[in-house]
């Protein structure tokens, strides 16, 4: 059947409708429809049956009562429409082509989805970052748009289909399993490996998640950063150096790690908190930002080796981690049977090596006892990795209690009192290791504040008024549309 953007297909009166009807421009697709609609069941799409995913709503393995997505429960209170493709922001002026960052008098405001909808602010720093992020995402898509086929009509059906995966995730919808590593059969989280190999789905991906790994892995960063997690490599590096002995390397592997967004936040983040994220004032910060183009390889100059390692089972992800730079690396690897040798690569456990894995947006595939397995493992005193730091999107993480029976110790960064379980961003360490104090971090000055989103967190029940606003719920927010 020909592909009909979906707003077109939730229009009013759509239903039935030809669908030979002329589709919106690529323009138009690339920065979504002006109309909010896309969450909206598609007509002829049956609700989901008993046992079947409910979008946005997550329970624990054991059966625990459902709960509201982690936007909805802790942020996106305050909804807005969607910017038009064409529309800026007042006063700002864009960074990116299609306006996802823009400079306002020197500060930065950005969106993190794809129809402009939640705007988030940042200071000068976070301007200078998101301009080097931007810088890098260039590359990334024109080595994409090299990979369509050079026949425009072929090129525009495959961006279609993009636009049509990225946006209706069928593969989720339909539950499927794929056989792993390991002769077993799995669940396909989001998307398929096949689906993830299409250039009109990366086209997509890189578009518009790059902006929401980048910044929350920079919070995640700054987080573990206060935790403590990085100072005994920082000090053995610098020590090491000072006496003429081996330098050191900090390696990161971000297991099913796509394209490297996270990673590219991990490059830029060591950087600055060694020279200046630690012990800086709020301005100095700033200033060191500010005048980090974060271009160029500095590996050489630093204290200390830096390596940066994508593991994921779709291969086409190497074209974009590699683009990054000279310490970036990639692997496919399989979480279901491909084993834990690749991620410590070919030295194996090395002294002079400090491994912290990342998971962001991964568990969905992979939260089972297996992996817990594998995960408990790493953090062994034979496994060689010293963290597991985690940047994830639902409020509860399956994998949290299979983890903690294995006596992984998990420290839970955001806060937990006010609106209850928030495992969004989280470090496993090993059971062995003396736990990196306990309790969440609270950023006092976020380089990227409200990542993740927990405004709705701070909100007090009965003194901020929350309760006298009449809220509409949407399927990734709310809408306030007025007062009681
Ligand atoms: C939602 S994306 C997250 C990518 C990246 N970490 C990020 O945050 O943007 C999930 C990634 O997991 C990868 N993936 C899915 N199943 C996997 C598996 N069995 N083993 C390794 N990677 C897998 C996909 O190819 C995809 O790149």
């Amino acid at each position: 059947m020909p592909y009909v953007p979906p707003h077109l297909r939730a229009q009013p009166g759509h239903e039935g409708r030809d669908t030979q009807a002329p589709s919106k421009s690529l323009a138009d697709l690339a920065s979504g429809p002006l109309k909010h609609t896309h969450k909206k069941p598609p007509p002829n799409r049956p609700p989901p049956g008993p046992g079947e995913y409910r979008r946005n709503r997550h329970s624990d393995s054991s059966g625990g009562k459902q709960r509201a997505s982690a936007p909805k429960a802790f942020g996106t209170l305050s909804g807005r429409r969607c910017l038009a493709p064409s529309e800026d922001i007042e006063g700002g002026t864009r960074v990116d082509a299609e306006g996802m960052v823009y400079d306002l008098d020197g500060t930065a405001v950005y969106f993190c989805d794809r129809f402009r909808r939640y705007r988030f602010d940042s200071g000068a720093g976070g301007l200078s970052l998101l301009r080097a992020l931007c810088s890098r995402l260039r590359t990334m898509l024109e080595l994409n748009g090299a990979m369509f086929d050079p026949d425009e009509e072929a090129a525009k059906k495959q961006k279609e289909h993009g636009y049509e995966l990225y946006e209706e995730k069928p593969t989720l919808r339909s539950n499927s399993k794929r056989v792993g590593a390991d002769g077993e059969s799995h669940t396909v989280g989001t998307w398929s490996n096949e689906e993830y190999g299409l250039v009109g789905f990366q086209w997509m991906y890189l578009r518009f998640k790059s902006y929401q790994r980048f910044s929350e892995t920079w919070a995640l960063l700054e987080r573990c950063a206060l935790a403590g997690l990085f100072n005994d490599f920082l000090s053995a590096a610098a020590a090491s150096a000072k006496t003429g002995g081996d330098r050191l390397t900090l390696r990161f592997v971000s297991l099913g790690g796509g394209p490297g967004f996270e990673l590219l936040a991990v490059e830029f983040f060591m950087r600055y908190w060694a020279e200046v994220g630690e012990n800086g004032t709020d301005e100095e910060k700033a200033a060191w930002l500010c005048a980090s183009s974060f271009e160029g390889d500095r590996a050489a100059d630093a204290p200390y080796a830096l390596e940066l390692v994508s593991l994921d089972l779709q291969p086409s992800w190497a074209t974009y981690v590699k683009s990054l730079g000279a310490q970036y690396d990639f692997a496919q690897w399989d979480v279901h049977g491909s084993g834990a040798a690749p991620i410590l690569g070919e030295r194996g456990v090395d002294p002079n090596v400090t491994t912290v894995c990342m998971l962001s947006n991964i568990l969905c595939y992979c939260s089972d006892e297996q992996t817990a397995e594998l995960f408990s493992g790493l953090l062994s005193v034979e496994g060689g990795v010293s963290a597991i730091v985690v940047n994830e999107r639902g409020a509860e993480q399956p994998i949290v209690p299979r983890l903690q029976k294995r006596g992984v110790h998990v420290r839970k960064l955001l806060d937990q009192a006010s609106a209850g379980r928030d495992d969004r961003q989280m470090i496993f360490l090993p059971a062995t290791s003396a736990p990196a104090g306990e309790g969440s971090v609270s950023l006092e000055a976020p380089i990227f504040p409200n990542q993740p989103y927990e405004e709705r967190k701070s909100m007090n029940k009965t003194t901020d008024g929350f309760e006298n606003l009449r809220l509409k719920s949407e399927d990734d927010g709310w809408q306030v549309v007025g007062s009681k």
